[in-house]
């Protein structure tokens, strides 16, 4: 699809980019004039892209420059930095595959214009078209959700597939739920977690292609429980399985404290979802009266065992190998996942779980900006746009050190990131103003 549109553009031109060496400059040295010569809107570049510092490439892909010479610019992003699932569903289940998109349509113009009718977003990923056989989610989804009937294939909870349109959202659109694995088409066995989606803005009336916009999903299992709860470790337990080592264990604790219709030993009723009886605000399941939420369970119960660094917290959250922390916070100034949510302790003491957390403006950090809602990704600045479109998602705050990440940003502006150039919105260049204002 990518090659058609590249062959039907009259303005046709290719700027191959041969080797890691300019790849690491741009990426890392993100350029003041644009990659070898200005790109001008409708041309296209060819970038060597690489997965790590060194020597690990993804293949060659094109990044076409389309945007701004269109009347319309499609700016898209992730709600979080990382969306955790279980490998293994057979014996529980801490999150399900449930990704989500935002994107917002701007009308090019002095002024330019957030725009919602008569538009739709699309939404695909070109390279994970299916997740079953990828992820054994659609054996035990209805079980563990308690659905009325079997969960259709490749569907994800909310009833949303890995393509289809996003809802229109008052000054957005999005689609939550999407049930992404980890796991491209091309190399359905190794762990892949920036993936790629691809989202096009529409014409309602005509069909006609807008803009569109390559855009990551982060996703990962990389939860290592297995660093502890192996086979005769923790009270000596060994069933010969992580996670019925951790049933086990949590029965042996805790099953005297099952409330009433819940009093089955977890190990004789897997598939065994957490959130049944801990709440969840990341599932939006309330769990039962009088027992912590997940967060607080799994924070408190593990503040002495896990030490408060970043390598501790990677041994649940995603991970020594995925590091989701890649934002330009951990790249320039050495922030970790202390710095800003606390250790453990701190972090089990929250009283809302996923939506009470850190702010831009907190502990004497960006004092002088003002976040218009409680969360990060909800709130918006300069003209009703959302941060997170031009600085992208919590934890990968832009320029991130994933090159997938940048594509977008060099999509729309020929640098990975923020999205500071004013007229691939405007169109002659505006006045000066603070785009960290509400107006
Ligand atoms: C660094 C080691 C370590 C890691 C990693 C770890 N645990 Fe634990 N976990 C422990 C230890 C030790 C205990 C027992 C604590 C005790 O008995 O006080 C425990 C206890 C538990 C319990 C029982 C709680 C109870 O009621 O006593 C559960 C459930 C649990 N872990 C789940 C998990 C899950 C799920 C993961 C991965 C997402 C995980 N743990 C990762 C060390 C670890
Ligand atoms: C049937 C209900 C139920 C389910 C399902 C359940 N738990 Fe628990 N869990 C409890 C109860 C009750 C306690 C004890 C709470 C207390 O002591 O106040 C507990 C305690 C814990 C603790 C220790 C908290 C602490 O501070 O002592 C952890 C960790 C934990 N659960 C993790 C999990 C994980 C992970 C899962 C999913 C694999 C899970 N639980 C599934 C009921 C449940
Ligand atoms: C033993 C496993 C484990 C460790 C270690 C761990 N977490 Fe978590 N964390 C979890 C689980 C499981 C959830 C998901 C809970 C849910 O679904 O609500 C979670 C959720 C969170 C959340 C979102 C919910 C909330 O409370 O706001 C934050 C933030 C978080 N962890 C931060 C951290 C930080 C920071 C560290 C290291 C200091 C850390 N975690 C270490 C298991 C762990
Ligand atoms: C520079 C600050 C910063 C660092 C460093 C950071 N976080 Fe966060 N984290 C945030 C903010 C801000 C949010 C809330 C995002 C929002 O409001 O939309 C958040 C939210 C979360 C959540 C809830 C889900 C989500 O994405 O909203 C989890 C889980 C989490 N962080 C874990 C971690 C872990 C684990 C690390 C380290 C590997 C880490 N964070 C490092 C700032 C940070
Ligand atoms: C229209 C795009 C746009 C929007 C919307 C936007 N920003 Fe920015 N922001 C920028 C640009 C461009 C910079 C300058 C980056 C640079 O100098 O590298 C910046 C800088 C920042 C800085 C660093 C400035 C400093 O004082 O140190 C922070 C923090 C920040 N933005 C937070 C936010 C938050 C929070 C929101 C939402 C309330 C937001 N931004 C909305 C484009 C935007
Ligand atoms: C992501 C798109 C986008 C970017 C990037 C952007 N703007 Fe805007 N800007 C808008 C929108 C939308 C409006 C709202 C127009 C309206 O409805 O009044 C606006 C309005 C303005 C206005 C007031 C109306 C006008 O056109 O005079 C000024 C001034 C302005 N922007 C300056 C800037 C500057 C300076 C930058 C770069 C630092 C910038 N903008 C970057 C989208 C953008």
């Amino acid at each position: 699809m990518l090659k058609k549109q590249l062959f039907g553009n009259l303005n046709f031109v290719s700027f191959s980019l041969l080797f890691i060496l300019i790849s690491l400059v741009s990426f890392f040295n993100p350029p003041e004039k644009g990659l070898a010569a200005t790109p001008q809107p409708g041309d296209t570049q060819t970038i060597t892209l690489f997965d790590g510092p060194f020597f690990n490439f993804l293949p060659l892909i094109t990044i076409q420059n389309l945007q701004p010479s269109s009347g319309y610019v499609l700016l898209g992003w992730n709600d979080l930095g990382m969306h955790c699932y279980n490998r293994d569903f057979k014996d529980l289940a801490v999150l399900p595959p449930y990704n989500t998109l935002w994107a917002q349509v701007i009308q090019r113009g002095d002024p330019p214009q957030i725009v919602t009718s008569n538009i739709k977003v699309e939404y695909s990923f070109p390279n994970n078209t299916y997740s079953v056989g990828k992820s054994n989610f659609w054996t035990y989804a209805q079980s563990l959700f308690n659905l009325s009937g079997p969960l259709s294939e490749n569907i994800g909870l909310t009833g949303n597939g890995l393509s289809g349109e996003m809802d229109a959202k008052g000054d957005h659109f999005s689609v939550d739920g999407i049930p992404l694995t980890e796991f491209q088409d091309s190399a359905p066995t190794s762990a892949y977690p920036y993936q790629l989606a691809e989202i096009i803005a529409k014409d309602i009336n005509t069909g006609r292609e807008l803009a569109s916009l390559t855009v990551v999903a982060p996703v990962s299992t990389e939860m290592r429980c297995v660093n502890c709860h192996f086979d005769g470790n923790i009270d000596s337990i060994s069933t010969g399985g992580i996670e019925t080592n951790i049933l086990t264990l949590h029965d042996q604790e805790n099953a005297y404290k099952y409330p009433v219709d819940h009093t089955t030993p977890l190990m004789n009723r897997r598939p065994v979802l957490c959130a049944e009886c801990h709440a969840s605000n990341a599932l939006g399941l309330s769990g039962q009266p009088g027992i912590p939420s997940l967060s607080r369970a799994m924070h408190e119960k593990h503040k002495e065992i896990v030490p408060n660094t970043q390598e501790g917290c990677y041994n649940c959250h995603p991970g020594p190998t995925t590091k989701c922390l890649r934002d330009v916070m951990s790249t320039e100034h050495n922030m970790t996942c202390i710095d800003c949510h606390g250790g453990l302790e701190v972090v089990s003491q929250n009283p809302n779980p996923w939506l009470n957390e850190p702010t831009c403006s907190q502990s004497g950090c960006h004092t002088d900006i003002t976040q218009n809602q409680a969360l990060y990704r909800n709130s918006t600045a300069h003209a009703g746009i959302y941060c997170a479109a031009c600085h992208d998602s919590p934890h990968a705050i832009a320029p991130s050190n994933q090159v997938n990440d940048g594509i977008k940003f060099i999509q729309l502006q020929d640098s990975p990131g923020p999205l500071s150039k004013c007229t691939v919105c405007h169109i002659t260049q505006p006045a000066e103003v603070d785009i960290h204002t509400t107006q």
